[in-house]
């Protein structure tokens, strides 16, 4: 029979060996899932003992609960579904009047935020996110790992290549429409996978379906999504749009495995699998910042795991055992196209092409996971080059795509003049959506087809396959201490205006 807890009862499990949490009526322990939790320890301790239903529901998907914990963490019923549990009225009182102070911050913000077309580049819609955003999310998005060294790095290296214009060509008609996987898209350019896009956006990874299927892109699907794949699938402006999966390999195979058949039942038409995110890695500024994703990658964490005092029986979002020998496995479970992403060395490249990948992304995940890992695109030219010593093509048998610091239509030619078959962004649509919605990541889309346009056509470049590696001088590419001039562009947006939380009253 189907065990039933009192409100008060309940509110006694409020301790971090002891922990029992509310959601939709129903109550969970949590106490051996607290380490695992992606979105970190603090947003659950916060809510131990009580009634969590309305914080969980701004980031997560409903069917999330049966996706990834497991059965036996659900222990029965609150005796009256929905009660709201008494709590610590100082504590909450305070929080409530700086969720408070927040919103009406936010609500300023809104209504002084410049037009739409004012957005004149992609950086100008993160200036804006800083402030119509929360905090916390904003700390969320921006944030790199370590001292930010390969975030800032993935952007910058761009500037380390210029062109060898062609001239005296016809470039009275420009074609940008190519092919990723096979299918064809209107520019090469897709949305990546980012998580938990609720916190932009109450509509979250939907918006960012409608905005990639209305401008004939594709979206890639997180797995950690804060809308069901369903909700994500339904979006599809038109039955063919073109979605992938990103998939984090969880511990629990099963689990995994559900939701590849899934998402492939569901048209879903290539899995890219994460390879760079053993651990979480030490994200600064999210870290700094007393909220929901404080304790994301922190030393505890890390500390847990190497101590091995991290639970080893119970699911982890993603399997650090995961290697090379899995990849069988993998292959035999699903006829996608397997990409891996977080290739960073031309070595990885070669041995993804020989367990029989149909392509790689070279990326370091947005420099949020190892500070001083290369930038994507320094390491393209020989990754290409490898792959052709090894016999492979990879205009046409192995597809390499490049994320990171793409920010310009320029960036996107550079990256298909070194090989890249596309590009992939993160950050822009989210701050796009986070500012304007579905209009704001459309309106990015159209500035990042405008910004190649031009830039194809002042090359002497009319079709994305005229687009050639002697258009790129790359001699400074490997050079990291050239003389640049300061992007200040980036740099102000980059660079917080304001002081923080308390510091702003001194
Ligand atoms: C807020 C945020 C969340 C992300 N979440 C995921 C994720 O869940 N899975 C994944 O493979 N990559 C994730 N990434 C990495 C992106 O897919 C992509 O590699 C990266 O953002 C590209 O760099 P850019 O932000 O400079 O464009 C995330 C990136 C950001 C900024």
């Amino acid at each position: 029979m189907e065990r039933v807890f009192s409100l008060q009862e309940i509110s006694q499990h409020n301790t971090k060996d002891d922990l029992w949490i509310v959601l939709h009526g129903k109550v969970y322990d949590l106490t051996k899932f607290l380490p695992n939790h992606p979105g970190g320890q603090n947003v659950i301790l916060k809510h131990s003992g009580k009634d969590a239903t309305l914080t969980f529901e701004l980031y997560h998907s409903t069917d999330i609960i049966d996706r990834f914990l497991p059965p036996e963490m659900y222990i029965g019923q609150v005796e009256q579904a929905y009660g709201i549990i008494p709590s610590n009225k100082s504590d909450e009182n305070q929080e409530q009047q700086q969720e408070t102070q927040e919103e009406k911050r936010i609500q300023l913000a809104r209504e002084t935020m410049p037009p739409i077309e004012e957005m004149f580049n992609t950086f100008d819609f993160q200036s804006v996110a800083r402030h119509v955003l929360k905090e916390s999310a904003f700390a969320y998005f921006s944030s790199g790992s370590g001292d930010d060294m390969t975030m800032r790095e993935n952007h910058n290296a761009y500037h380390r290549i210029w062109f060898r214009p062609r001239v005296m060509v016809n470039v009275s008609h420009i074609d940008m429409t190519t092919e990723m996987l096979g299918a064809q898209v209107s520019f090469p350019l897709y949305i990546s996978a980012t998580s938990f896009c609720k916190m932009a956006h109450p509509e979250g990874e939907k918006v960012l379906a409608r905005a990639a299927g209305k401008q004939g892109i594709i979206q890639m699907i997180p797995t950690l999504a804060s809308c069901s794949l369903n909700e994500i699938v339904d979006a599809r402006v038109y039955p063919t749009q073109l979605q992938w999966l990103q998939l984090y390999i969880n511990t629990d195979r099963q689990m995994t495995q559900r939701m590849i058949q899934q998402a492939e039942s569901e048209g879903v038409k290539g899995l890219f699998i994460t390879v760079d995110r053993a651990i979480v890695g030490p994200r600064g500024k999210s870290a700094n910042d007393k909220d929901m994703f404080e304790d994301q990658g922190g030393m505890e964490k890390v500390l847990n795991h190497e101590r091995g005092t991290g639970s080893k029986t119970l699911p982890s979002f993603v399997d650090p055992s995961m290697n090379w020998k899995d990849m069988a496995w993998f292959k035999s479970i699903t006829k996608m196209p397997i990409v891996l992403k977080g290739i960073q060395r031309w070595e990885d490249a070669v041995l993804a092409w020989r367990h029989g990948c149909a392509g790689i992304v070279l990326s370091n995940h947005g420099g949020r996971q190892l500070d001083f890992s290369p930038s994507p695109i320094e390491i393209l030219p020989e990754v290409i080059d490898a792959l052709k010593r090894e016999g492979c093509d990879p205009s046409k048998d192995f597809e390499v795509y490049v994320d990171g610091g793409i920010r310009r239509g320029s960036d996107i030619f550079k990256a298909i003049a070194l090989g890249a078959k596309g590009v992939g962004i993160g950050r822009p649509a989210l701050y796009a959506l986070g500012c304007y919605g579905e209009k704001g990541v459309e309106y990015l889309l159209n500035l990042f087809k405008t910004e190649l346009a031009m830039c194809m056509r002042l090359m002497g470049a009319p079709t994305i396959k005229d687009i050639q590696s002697d258009m790129v001088d790359t001699r400074n590419l490997k050079n990291h201490y050239v003389a640049n001039p300061i992007d200040y562009l980036a740099k102000t947006t980059y660079e917080r205006l304001q002081p923080r939380g308390n510091l702003s009253k001194l």
